[in-house]
């Protein structure tokens, strides 16, 4: 008797091949699905590596050749792989290029379906619904094709979207993870945490992805791990940059745009603050309580000299406002 988990792994890998020979195989498949990918520039070995795929624009064409295999509508349903509604069945991602999600070791874990247009009334991307096997927030797209790139270069690069983790290893980065557009959170970090200390947040360059970017500073920070900021120019993200640029280009981009996570946010608000007390205390204020993260206290201790230093300001009037927000939080 199979576990209920274990049969959705076999279902959830049953689609994920399923999807793939039809783009591969197909004359639909190709005419749809592969020239969606091959027009984003991505190469067919690209497109092996990441099992990347398309579900037909039918109701239940995957669904129906699920069940013909003999897999259960129960798991089909309780991946999210097939809608049931008024006893009629429908593939969730009917008419999207399919992007597999795998864990660490490379099981199947859910999907991203994105839609081919750039509708705006659509959802661009559909995910798998949470289940027993697809937690959204302990997941990382990438990580299994990149683990071992990670360990070996000692850094991890962090960026938003599916395709940017894709592009990047067209581009001969292959130390990079997704946080699939949500708020970066301390499991996802925690798995980048077993094969390195060193993160470097590459955001899209829009107001969204500066916001999340420095929330997830203090994430990065709590768990005792260096954390550095790439920041993309405005409209940019990963993909398109990686897209308009050689690789040695980009691989010079991101080492000489590294700023160390205070320099990222002294740059930001710094033009605004320089003239303004209030403003620049406000901005002090905020990098103390990143730093104040830091479990290390000797790491704290450097940190807290970098800023008097950048910010012109004593080290003991920092040291004093970070002993105020130690105790509040201890
Ligand atoms: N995302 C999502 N649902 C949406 C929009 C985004 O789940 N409706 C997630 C996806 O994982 C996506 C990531 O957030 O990859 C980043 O979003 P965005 O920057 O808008 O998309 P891109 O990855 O840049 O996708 P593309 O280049 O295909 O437009
Ligand atoms: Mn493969
Ligand atoms: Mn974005
Ligand atoms: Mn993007
Ligand atoms: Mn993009």
């Amino acid at each position: 008797q199979m576990n209920e988990r274990e049969s959705m792994f076999l279902v959830s890998n049953f689609a994920k091949d399923y999807f793939h020979n039809l783009m591969l195989n197909t004359n639909q498949g190709k005419a749809i699905g592969l020239s969606y990918f091959k027009e984003r520039g991505f190469r067919e070995e690209t497109i092996k590596k990441f099992d990347l795929g398309y579900c037909l624009d039918e109701w239940d064409n995957f669904t129906k050749a699920a069940l013909e295999k003999g897999y259960d509508l129960k798991y089909l349903e309780s991946t999210g792989l097939t809608i049931v509604k008024e006893n009629k069945q429908f593939d969730r991602f009917k008419g999207r290029v399919m992007f597999p999600i795998h864990s660490m070791s490379g099981r199947i874990l859910g999907f991203g379906g994105r839609i081919l247009t750039n509708d705006k009334k659509a959802a661009k991307y559909l995910n798998s619904p949470e289940s027993d096997i697809y937690h959204k927030s302990k997941i990382l797209y990438g990580i299994y094709q990149a683990k071992k790139e990670i360990a070996r270069q000692d850094n991890c690069y962090l960026v938003e979207g599916y395709t940017d983790v894709i592009s990047f290893h067209q581009s001969g980065i292959e130390n990079v993870v997704a946080s699939s557009g949500t708020a970066l959170t301390a499991e996802q970090i925690r798995l980048v945490n077993r094969l390195t200390k060193n993160i470097t947040v590459l955001f899209d360059g829009d107001a969204a992805g500066i916001r999340a970017s420095i929330r997830g500073i203090d994430l990065i920070l709590e768990q005792g791990m260096n954390v550095k900021v790439v920041q993309f120019p405005d409209g940019e993200d990963p993909d398109s940059f990686a897209k308009s640029h050689s690789d040695s280009e980009l691989a010079k981009y991101l080492e000489d745009s590294a700023q160390d996570f205070i320099n990222f946010k002294v740059s930001l608000l710094i033009k605004d603050a320089k003239n303004d007390p209030v403003k620049k205390a406000g901005l002090i204020r905020d990098i103390v309580s990143s730093i104040s993260k830091i479990p290390d206290s000797i790491q704290r201790e450097v940190y807290i000299q970098e800023c008097a230093r950048i910010m012109e300001i004593s080290e003991q009037v920092l040291f004093n406002e970070m002993a105020q927000l130690l105790s509040k939080s201890g």
